[in-house]
């Protein structure tokens, strides 16, 4: 009864765990920080609120929000946008709008899993390139090359990655970007964490010449995953038109209350919200790598640039570790989830109340001495 294309679709293996988790698990596995929205947000939502006209925005997202969107990229073309719920839907419009049966995406191995299942949900087929676990997951341009056939359509960066919290090189993107505009191939690519940085803001790869199209949001930077604000933005207006006509018949438009809050988020009041909340995941990260480092040599944490993940290779089976962590109350995701090159890899969340975080980390490490 139900369509092929949906057949292989499961739910996701971060979902199955926490679903199958005790109630009162402490979850540090989930993709989101769960701190609440900043206050200033939630106030304006409520005089947004209590305006009382909430209605249709444009199909590409209200022009005052474009506009702040563009002015985040120095952009003076607000035409060049659409603005998404949430950056799965920018995902799952932009392979809508360009992936044909058959079609090969190029994506890292290993990356955020959506990708994968969304590709295959619309006929593409997915061809992993390696990011490299020997040599802290950098790019193994041979595998890059070798995944790259006549039917490669587009490939999908995530910059910086879930689940590394690890940013491309300058020569790794070099590297990638002259490759794909040599073969005419269309970069994708999903900047979700560009606003965690832990020191210096990674350069949106927007600027760049070539056929490429950026996917962002405010999911991450503001603790907004519940509002569903996402966004597609190219220097080629005729890359985005086609997302726009997708996008109109998936949802006519991202929800005219959190489009407005958006606007709020991205404004210079809006952007030092941001700061707060990285002030508060930096203290997190402190306590966490701390604990981990006093505690055993053979953790191996990730060296990475941005929050809220630790990727730690702890040199056991990461699949039936988590299980056991999550049957006793602790959730982390485990690094098979995001592909073959994350097995005995864990994805820790420590964006979560310190309280927890606490609770969380000291049984995590109990568990790991039994
Ligand atoms: C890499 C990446 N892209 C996109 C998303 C989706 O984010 P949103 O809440 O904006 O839909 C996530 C969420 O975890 C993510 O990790």
């Amino acid at each position: 009864m139900i369509a092929t294309r949906l057949e292989n679709a499961e739910i996701s293996l971060i979902r199955k765990l926490i679903n199958k988790a005790p109630e009162n698990a402490i979850n540090l596995g989930l993709g989101e920080i769960q701190f609440p929205t900043p206050e200033l947000l939630l106030k304006y939502a409520k005089e947004i609120l209590n305006d009382g006209r909430i209605h249709y925005t444009p199909n590409a997202g209200l022009p005052e929000l474009c506009e702040a969107i563009a002015g985040y990229y120095n952009s003076s073309h607000a035409e060049n946008i659409c603005v998404t719920v949430g950056a799965e839907e920018a995902i799952f419009a932009t392979l809508f709008s360009y992936l044909d049966p058959g079609d090969e995406i190029l994506i890292a191995d290993p990356s955020y899993p959506a990708y994968k299942t969304i590709i295959e949900m619309l006929g593409g087929a997915t061809v992993y390139f390696d990011l490299d676990p020997q040599n802290d997951f950098k790019l193994d341009k041979n595998s890059f090359l070798s995944g790259i056939s006549d039917a490669t359509k587009m490939v999908i960066l995530n910059n910086p990655s879930n689940p590394l919290g690890i940013s491309f090189s300058q020569d790794e993107i070099e590297f990638i970007f002259e490759t794909c505009y040599q073969k005419n191939i269309l970069i994708v690519v999903d900047e979700v964490y560009r606003e965690l940085f832990l020191q210096k803001r990674p350069d949106s790869l927007f600027e760049r010449n070539g056929n490429i199209i950026i996917i962002s949001g405010l999911s991450k930077s503001h603790c907004m995953t519940g509002w569903r604000i996402g966004w597609v933005i190219s220097n080629k207006p005729e890359l985005i038109k086609p997302i726009i006509t997708a996008h109109q018949y998936i949802c006519t438009c991202a929800p005219y209350l959190s489009q407005k809050v958006a606007v709020k988020a991205l404004s210079a009041e809006g952007l030092k919200a941001n700061e707060a909340i990285r002030g508060k995941l930096r203290s997190n990260r402190d306590f966490i790598l701390k604990k981990f480092n006093s505690f055993s040599q053979d953790i191996y944490i990730l060296p990475n640039t941005s929050f809220p993940y630790l990727f730690v290779n702890l040199q056991l089976n990461d699949l039936l570790f988590a299980e056991r962590l999550c049957a006793l109350g602790v959730i982390v995701v485990p690094g098979c989830a995001f592909g073959n090159k994350g097995k005995g890899w864990l994805r820790i969340n420590y964006g979560i109340e310190i309280k927890l975080l606490e609770q969380g980390t000291d049984l995590f490490l109990r568990i790991l001495l039994e």
